[in-house]
């Protein structure tokens, strides 16, 4: 039997740690879906989470656990796919520090991912966080991963991944897989706000928890097209983030059809589209916070989830570094 390809991707538990919509369609539902025909790893990157907030152990720590329950919630199966914390596996800090001594200061600079980050966040940023690229590479490369889900922001880092095991390769030989990356279907979801993008920090996000209470809070309060007064006015569809989060949750798609007609030419008003788009995600998440409720009952099952997949993932890494160490003759002297 051929050996499947692996996965390895992850979220940084920053703020709630709790994911949303956006993580959604950009990276979740893609691992979801791919879990069967990969060999699936994710990993809880809190190492990344302290890059700008070393002062927050606790609070990434509870951001951790959040993050993991919504793996499981979408539907990471822990009977096929390996969840772990980035942490616990030392070797992955190894290739770290290896691969801080192959990327130079300007290369490190210029990551836009980096950049807009720092802009959009206006952070006074750590080193560590102008260089978490170079730690994904470490945990992608570590793996020998072959496919990456991410969302279209982190795609100039899987890029700078690539360079990395490209530049590896050359040097020492064929030894790290070079990863490919893959968005999901939608590459960036507006925040509620209309903001260009829904934010784990921000109050624009709608988050896969919600509960029903303020799942409707949130759609009613959602921004639409700001130049429709009346609901006799004819509206604006396009960038209108009511009718992108119709588009890609509302699985009646003639329900949205006819609400977009009707919108444009003012014969339906803001409350209709609302509520039925409430209706729509509120189905959606049904099954969702279900699959985490069971979880949240049974922390110990929880728990030893994330033990063994730790343990597994571990034992994989280390079988990657093994040749790593090999090639660069790292410890050769007490060998
Ligand atoms: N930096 C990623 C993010 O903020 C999270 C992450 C850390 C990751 N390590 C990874 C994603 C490895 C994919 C692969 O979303």
């Amino acid at each position: 039997m051929k050996k499947k390809k692996r996965i390895l991707t992850g979220d940084t538990p920053t703020g709630s740690g709790r994911l949303h919509l956006g993580h959604y369609v950009g990276t979740l539902e893609n691992r979801v879906k791919l879990q069967k025909e990969y060999d699936t790893f994710i990993l809880l990157a809190n190492i990344h989470a302290y890059a700008n907030y070393y002062h927050k152990g606790k609070e990434i720590n509870e951001a951790g656990y959040q993050t993991f329950l919504d793996n499981l919630a979408v539907g990471i199966d822990p009977e096929i796919s390996t969840i772990l914390l980035e942490s616990a596996i030392p070797e992955l800090y190894e290739l770290y520090g290896f691969f801080l001594t192959m990327v130079k200061k300007n290369r490190a600079m210029r990551n836009p991912s980096v950049k807009d980050e720092i802009e959009y966040k206006k952070l006074d940023a750590s080193m560590a966080f102008i260089c978490y690229p170079i730690l994904q590479a470490a945990d992608i490369l570590g793996f020998n991963a072959d496919l990456v889900p991410v969302g279209e922001d982190q795609m100039p880092i899987i890029e700078q991944v690539r360079e990395i095991a490209k530049d590896f390769n050359r040097t020492y030989g064929e030894t790290f897989v070079v990863p490919e990356g893959k968005v999901g279907r939608v590459a960036r979801l507006v925040g509620t706000d209309g903001s260009k993008k829904m934010s784990k920090s921000g109050s624009n996000a709608i988050f896969l928890s919600d509960d029903e209470k303020t799942l409707k809070e949130k759609v009613m309060s959602a921004y639409t097209d700001p130049k429709r007064i009346h609901a006799t006015d004819p509206g604006k569809v396009e960038e209108n983030p009511v009718f992108i989060y119709h588009d890609n949750f509302n699985l009646n798609k003639k329900e949205v059809d006819d609400l977009k007609e009707r919108y444009k030419k003012g014969k339906v008003g803001d409350i209709e589209v609302k509520e039925k788009l409430f209706k729509a995600l509120n189905n959606f998440l049904g099954p969702i916070r279900e699959k985490r409720r069971y979880y949240e009952e049974k922390p110990k099952e929880a728990k030893d989830i994330l033990v063994e997949g730790t343990k597994k993932a571990r034992k994989v890494v280390q079988g990657v570094i093994a040749l790593f160490r090999e090639r660069v003759n790292i410890n050769k002297l007490i060998e």
